[in-house]
């Protein structure tokens, strides 16, 4: 028997279709004497028969993946900072019509796209959880609210500042699953033409690119254009724009509005359409992409015995969360990875979350160049290539898994 659940968004029957194992949280780096327990959970997808929507099966407690030492950066890529400063630039020349304009973001982060927009005198709130990381942020200018985005909150900040004629969230709304709070607090929070604009991995890439490490604890929802436009539909807003981006792997950035507020764009036709002719949540779809999952894996480990039985020394590069996902469920440890090299402070020092492997920082990668470094962070794939040419003249080789094994 297939194992269901019930849809986060709609309520329908929810249908298993990937399980990618017991898993821990994709961002608990650990001290190497922490007596600490490790948490795992068991991570697995469904699509509803409903709405389509793809979403996790089991949900991981909200205080365990966002509190005081959540170590990512947001703006921890020169590429991704450009990123947020161009959206941040557009919406401050497009969306600020009114007399004194107000922008929100949820999970701000860092600070790293609010502060293009507090630069610019606009009024802005951003809504981030985590501590360390919001701290950042108002150390560079950015008002925060260090709390979860739910209704209340929003109907706090909207007797507070008035409504908001930008809400803005990049890579934290798939990550909610308390949705039907978040949106019944956006569609109250949001002026009568504002816009709800939010970029997060397509779903339609990670099939197609065989992406299965976009999927742990942190993303909860892999969003298309169709289930989103359901979504929009069931909480009194509507779908009015999509727009195909390159970030992280793939990515969507959706805007909604109030119904009827704005006319929907030609591109959110063509998309759905799109979807509906490659039958994108079809149960021959995801079987597919199952049987690709499991021939990276089967590839990935391979190539990495063979490395080890030749001698040679791999690292990785890129403590991601999405390792987490990739490492578990292929069982890669210290044995095959020597250590993971990444540019983060808070993860350098500790050990990847269920496979414990060392984390250091670039310099140490950069000191004796492995044979092979192991591309994690392959979604910043063109940045890191720039920055490490030296790797190659030395003769050292990338070992890549998305969308197959290569090694070049
Ligand atoms: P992300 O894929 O979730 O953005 O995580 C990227 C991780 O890779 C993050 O821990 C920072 C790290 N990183 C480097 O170590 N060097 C780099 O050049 C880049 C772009 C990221």
């Amino acid at each position: 028997m297939a194992r269901t659940s019930e849809c986060r968004i709609c309520s329908g029957l929810v249908t298993e279709f990937i399980d990618l194992g017991r898993q821990p949280l994709a961002d608990a780096f650990r001290l190497p004497q922490s007596p600490e327990p490790e948490f795992f959970y068991r991570l697995a997808v469904g699509t509803c028969a409903d709405c389509q929507m793809a979403q996790l099966m089991e949900e991981v407690p909200r205080e365990r993946m966002f509190h005081e030492d959540y170590p990512y950066l947001s703006s921890g890529s020169t590429v991704m900072r450009a990123h947020f400063e161009g959206i941040a630039t557009r919406l401050l020349e497009t969306e600020m019509s009114s007399d004194d304009p107000f922008v929100v973001e949820i999970g701000s982060n860092d600070g790293v796209l609010l502060k293009t927009v507090a630069a610019a005198g606009v009024r802005h709130l951003g809504v981030e959880p985590s501590g360390g990381v919001a701290d950042l942020a108002a150390a560079e200018g950015v008002s925060v609210r260090k709390d979860f985005f739910e209704e209340s909150v929003a109907r706090e900040i909207l007797a507070e500042h008035g409504h908001a004629d930008v809400i803005f969230s990049a890579n934290t709304f798939s990550h909610i699953p308390y949705v039907d709070s978040v949106l019944r607090g956006i569609k109250a929070l949001l002026g009568p033409d504002g816009v709800f604009v939010f970029e997060d991995p397509y779903f339609g890439d990670i099939v197609e690119r065989t992406s299965f490490d976009q999927i742990y604890d942190e993303h909860f929802f892999f969003f298309t254009a169709r289930s989103v436009a359901r979504m929009a539909e069931l909480s009194g807003m509507e779908l009015v724009d999509v727009e195909h981006l390159p970030t992280h792997g793939g990515e969507i950035r959706y805007t909604l509005a109030h119904a009827g507020a704005r006319e929907a764009s030609e591109a959110v036709k063509l998309l759905m359409v799109e979807e509906e002719r490659r039958e994108l949540t079809s149960p021959a779809t995801l079987a597919r992409f199952v049987e690709n999952v499991e021939r990276v894996r089967t590839d990935l480990l391979a190539e990495l015995r063979r490395i080890k039985e030749r001698g040679e020394r791999v690292v990785g590069y890129g403590a991601t969360a999405k390792s987490a996902t990739v490492l578990n469920f292929c069982g890669i440890g210290p044995d095959l990875v020597e250590f993971i090299c990444d540019s983060t402070p808070a993860k350098q020092g500790r050990l990847t979350p269920g496979t414990h492997i060392p984390v250091r920082g670039p310099e140490e990668y950069r000191s004796a160049y492995p044979d092979y470094a192991l591309l994690l962070a392959w979604n910043h794939a063109e940045e890191i290539m720039a920055k490490e040419t030296e790797f190659q003249k030395a003769g050292g080789r990338w070992i890549r898994y998305v969308p197959e094994v290569s090694v070049s």
